[in-house]
């Protein structure tokens, strides 16, 4: 029996996608998981190179393709290095552009390939032009999507939006697919040149979708883009007959809807009030008022308050990341620890600016993974709780989401803080936080305020333990 290597390469390639997407569930498996994927994507690329075969030609531009991956990995490998984990939204993004490019670069060619060969071959099928028209379309709205969504992220492309913008956008996207379907039931010599009309359409759409859209919620959209990448890919498989693109694409388009729902659903917002509202436009009636007085708690008080505590459950938010706290988190974190308090994390899963954000910040500091409680197993915790630190969290704290029906956050799953002892709030002021709305959680009488930047203020909590 003959046994085609190169299909072989990419079954192992398939399988290890899947293995690696599965390990990436984890905090422990992920950065092996990482590993498996990207072994698999090297067999299956170098089987591509060396093994491929089309009427008994190899691959022949052995300097160019290597020349490519050359200039490929280093401009990867120190872009990944260098990039600030506050940043990475913005890597993700620019690195999902890039494939959305790719595979609008490949319908680009491909289009070329077929209609240059047409009057030798026999009739293209309508559905090798249907993959060209879906992964031009899709890998260029995620591609132009991307770059605004980057632009976004690091400050150089301000919201924008015009009055019908959103009648604009949907006739626009109509016109794309009236336009592509006319095309692929229709192509002749003299209308060729609308397919390039089609890839100006899609990539002015992927500016338009996105330029409203405001810089908090690019999380959420940046993962919907990614998903459209995906999907992008998957075409591109279909067009070359290659099972590993396939199955990538597939995965990766499967994986960024799945990410995409939960966030929206750990946000209790709909997909669609992301795209087009504010935060929490769906609420309606006036929201309760928040009245009362916040007390200060000292640093010297706070100190004792946890020294002398059984369980401390610290609730990490943005404001921690901002600070860049988590070592000295940490450091606090064993001190408590040698003194026999208890010491676990509880972890919500839209605290942050971007999916597993505290995980990530908190593996920086080497905080051990048994620490962190997802949040339903630290909301059962809470009750035996002595003493809670929330540090630069807001929204993810706020009862509101349970209380008041007329809040934006309303229906929000949220860290259930106000069952333990005492809770103990550090941040700089009294400004709410991405809600934009106030916390009545900071005038509970078991609650006191410990002001200041978080970093600033764990290390002076550090050095008066310390001196007890
Ligand atoms: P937020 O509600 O945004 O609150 C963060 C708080 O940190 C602010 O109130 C701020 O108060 C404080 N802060 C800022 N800088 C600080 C510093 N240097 N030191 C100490 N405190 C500081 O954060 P959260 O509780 O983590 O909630 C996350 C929010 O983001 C949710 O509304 C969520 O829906 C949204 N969101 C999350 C995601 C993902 S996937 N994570 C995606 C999109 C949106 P001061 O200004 O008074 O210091």
């Amino acid at each position: 029996m003959e046994i085609n290597l190169l299909t072989l390469c990419y079954l192992i390639g398939s399988v290890t996608f899947i293995i690696g997407l599965k390990m990436l569930s984890h905090p422990e498996s992920a950065r092996k998981g990482n590993l498996v994927a990207a072994a698999g994507m090297g067999i299956s690329i170098f089987g591509t190179i060396f093994l491929y075969e089309e009427n008994g030609e190899k691959l022949h531009n052995y300097g160019w393709i290597f020349a490519a991956l050359v200039i490929g990995t280093i401009v990867g490998t120190l872009a990944a290095k260098r990039v600030k984990m506050t940043s990475m939204p913005e890597l993700v993004s620019l690195f999902n552009g890039m494939g959305g490019a790719c595979a609008a670069l490949i319908s680009v060619i491909e289009f070329k390939h077929i209609t240059a060969a047409a009057h030798t071959d026999a009739a293209t099928p309508y559905a090798t032009y249907l993959s060209i028209f879906a992964g031009l379309v899709i890998g260029s709205i995620s591609f132009a999507g991307s770059m605004i969504a980057w632009g976004k992220l690091n400050g150089r492309v301000k919201d924008f939006s015009f009055k019908g913008q959103q009648v604009f956008n949907m006739v626009l996207f109509a016109g794309i697919i009236l336009l592509s379907a006319y095309l692929i039931f229709g192509l002749t010599p003299e209308n060729q040149f609308l397919f390039y009309l089609v890839l100006l359409g899609a990539l002015v759409y992927g500016v338009l979708f996105v330029l409203p859209i405001g810089g908090a919620d690019m999380p959420v959209v940046i993962s919907l883009l990614n998903s459209f990448t995906g999907v992008a890919a998957a075409c591109a498989g279909f067009l070359y007959n290659n099972q590993v693109m396939l199955t990538g694409g597939i995965l990766v388009g499967a994986a960024g809807t799945l990410l995409t729902i939960l966030m929206c659903k750990a946000m209790n917002r709909s997909l669609l009030n992301v795209l087009i509202g504010s935060f929490g436009g769906g609420a309606t009636g006036t929201q309760q008022a928040v009245t009362g007085n916040y007390k200060e708690i000292s640093l010297s008080d706070a100190a004792v308050c946890m020294s002398y505590a059984h369980k401390v459950m610290i609730v990490p938010g943005y404001g921690l990341a901002v600070a860049q706290a988590q070592h000295v988190c940490h450091e606090l974190e064993k001190l408590l620890e040698e003194k026999g308090v208890e010491v676990s994390y509880a972890i919500h899963p839209v605290a942050g600016r971007m999916p597993g954000h505290m995980n990530v910040l908190l593996a920086e500091a080497d905080v051990n993974y048994d620490k962190l409680m997802e949040m339903e197993q630290a909301n059962d915790e809470f009750k035996s709780t002595d003493v809670v630190l929330i540090l630069g969290a807001n929204d993810v704290v706020n009862p509101a989401a349970k209380t008041d029906p007329a809040s934006p956050i309303y229906g929000m799953p949220i860290l259930e803080v106000e069952q333990a002892k005492t809770v103990i709030v550090n941040k700089r002021s009294m400004k709410p936080g991405y809600a934009g709305i106030e916390n009545a959680l900071f005038f509970q009488p078991k609650t006191s305020m410990l002001f200041g930047d978080a970093k600033a203020a764990l290390q002076k909590l550090v050095a008066e333990i310390k001196s007890l």
